[in-house]
């Protein structure tokens, strides 16, 4: 993967260029992903799941990583990414121990994670990348492990418009629901569930207690993929069956 275009340029910039093309929704980058992992925190509590390690796959400069670490009390959190600057970048603002980074090519997947997240990452890898990327993150859960794989909802005219006036969602290539589906059963990965979130922009959030109630509806800027890693082996991850 070491040939493909990297965030670096963006990297410095990037909290400042997407609070540029959330302006409109009325909330920061925080909101978002606090909101991601507070869902997920959700979900998981349903299943009685509790994960002790976790892996941020396209960290970029960091920011959720600490906070799922925070809110799931993980030993160890691990962030990986393509942009040596990003990575550069989340080690300089996160000092502790608990959080670690690195490029990809720098960790190597060992089937030692319980819990991997990834929010916004996949619709930057170049068609013919993602599975290889996919199976990257399966190879890094142990058996029963939760890959909580968040998108960009490209049915969302407000994810359209964000989309459409963040500089580094130029080259982006959005994935619809059923396609991360296809994509992580490809992988290995059998589906748990699939739930659309943040609806609302700030100015309705007084509706914003409706959301999880329509979470099963196509109607949010995002959605969520949970996906689990079989405990027994079903037989080889079926690679043939993406296109
Ligand atoms: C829109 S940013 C999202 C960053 C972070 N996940 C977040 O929510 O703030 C997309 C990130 O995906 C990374 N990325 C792109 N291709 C990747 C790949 N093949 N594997 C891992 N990360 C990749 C980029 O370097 C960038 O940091």
């Amino acid at each position: 993967m070491s040939d493909q275009p990297t965030f670096d340029r963006y990297a410095d910039d990037y909290d400042a260029s997407l609070a540029l093309a959330l302006e409109l929704s009325g909330e920061d980058r925080m909101f978002y992903a606090k909101g991601r992992v507070s869902w997920l925190d959700r979900c998981l509590r349903e299943l009685k799941f509790a994960p002790l390690r976790g892996l941020d796959y396209g960290c970029g400069v960091g920011t959720t990583s600490p906070l799922l670490a925070d809110r799931f009390g993980l030993a160890q959190t691990i962030g990986v990414d393509v942009s040596p600057r990003s990575i550069e970048l989340a080690r300089a603002k996160e000092s502790s121990q608990r959080c670690s980074f690195f490029l990809m090519d720098e960790y190597r997947p060992d089937a030692s994670l319980d819990l991997a997240y990834c929010n916004g990452v996949f619709h930057h890898i170049p068609l013919a990348q993602r599975l290889g990327a996919a199976k990257y993150v399966h190879d890094a859960l142990c058996p029963g492990g939760i890959f909580a794989f968040w998108e960009n909802f490209g049915w969302n005219p407000g994810t359209r418009y964000v989309m459409a006036h963040c500089v580094f969602d130029k080259d982006a290539i959005t994935l619809t629901p059923g396609q991360g589906r296809r994509l992580l059963r490809a992988a290995g990965f059998e589906i748990v569930r699939t739930d659309f979130a943040f609806v609302f922009p700030r100015l309705l959030r007084v509706l914003r207690l409706l959301e999880k109630f329509l979470s099963k509806l196509p109607l949010g800027a995002q959605y969520q993929i949970l996906a689990r890693k079989p405990l027994i082996r079903t037989g080889k991850p079926r690679g043939d069956l993406y296109r």
